[in-house]
């Protein structure tokens, strides 16, 4: 409990600082436009990303403590910003109300990330787009033999994150049609850093 509240936090803070996580935050993050969804914004790391093009961010976040550092970094935001407690897993937004949904390294750690990802395809507008930076399932055998093996203890002591989650596919089966994707590895244990950024609509 101490762990989870008091350390994990500052150590994800720290994680998520990593140069080649800022640089694909720097390339995907400006897309964003119009009244815009954040689920699982951390720490608020993708702040600083987002372009004038923006007029509302709901930040979505489960964890307080997370929450409480997210509403720190924000102070300079040039959009007002709605603060949601809650998971993912039930969005309390209406259908069709916002034109982006921002979802980075978070799909990992939800409890269920296709009825998450089901939530985002609602409250998407239809001609709304989803961005999404993730890690996930490699399509290297030896390493997916690692992450599979890894899985059981890194979720213990990562806040609840799968290293071997197909995250286009979970993309795909939630509703949403692909329209970018890059995926490869990043600098890094490679068990940890085959990464999916790319961008969806509804389908
Ligand atoms: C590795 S952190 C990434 C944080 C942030 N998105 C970033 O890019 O720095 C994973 C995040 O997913 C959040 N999370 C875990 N389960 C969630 C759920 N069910 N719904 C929404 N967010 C969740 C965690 O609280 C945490 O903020």
């Amino acid at each position: 409990m101490i762990y989870a509240r008091f350390v994990f936090p500052s150590l994800l803070d720290f994680a998520m600082k990593y140069e080649e996580l800022t640089n694909l935050r720097a390339k995907m993050i400006p897309a964003a436009r119009g009244v815009v969804l954040e689920v699982g914004i951390g720490s608020g790391l993708n702040l600083p990303f987002y372009s004038s093009s923006v007029t509302k961010l709901y930040a979505l976040e489960p964890s307080p403590e997370l929450l409480t550092k997210a509403r720190t970094r924000s102070s300079r935001a040039p959009f007002p910003i709605e603060w949601l407690n809650t998971a993912a897993e039930l969005i309390h937004l209406p259908d069709s109300s916002v034109d982006t949904v921002v979802v980075t390294w978070s799909l990992c750690s939800m409890h269920d990330p296709g009825a998450a990802l089901g939530e985002m395809n609602r409250v998407l507008r239809p001609d709304g787009r989803l961005i999404f930076i993730e890690h996930g399932l490699s399509p290297d055998a030896g390493v997916q033999s690692w992450q599979n093996r890894l899985t059981p203890v890194w979720r213990r002591l990562a806040g609840g994150c799968h290293l071997n989650r197909k995250m286009d596919d979970l993309i795909r089966s939630a509703g949403f049609s692909i329209a970018t994707l890059e995926a490869a590895y990043i600098p890094g244990p490679r068990p940890l850093t085959y990464t999916y950024a790319g961008t969806g609509t509804r389908t």
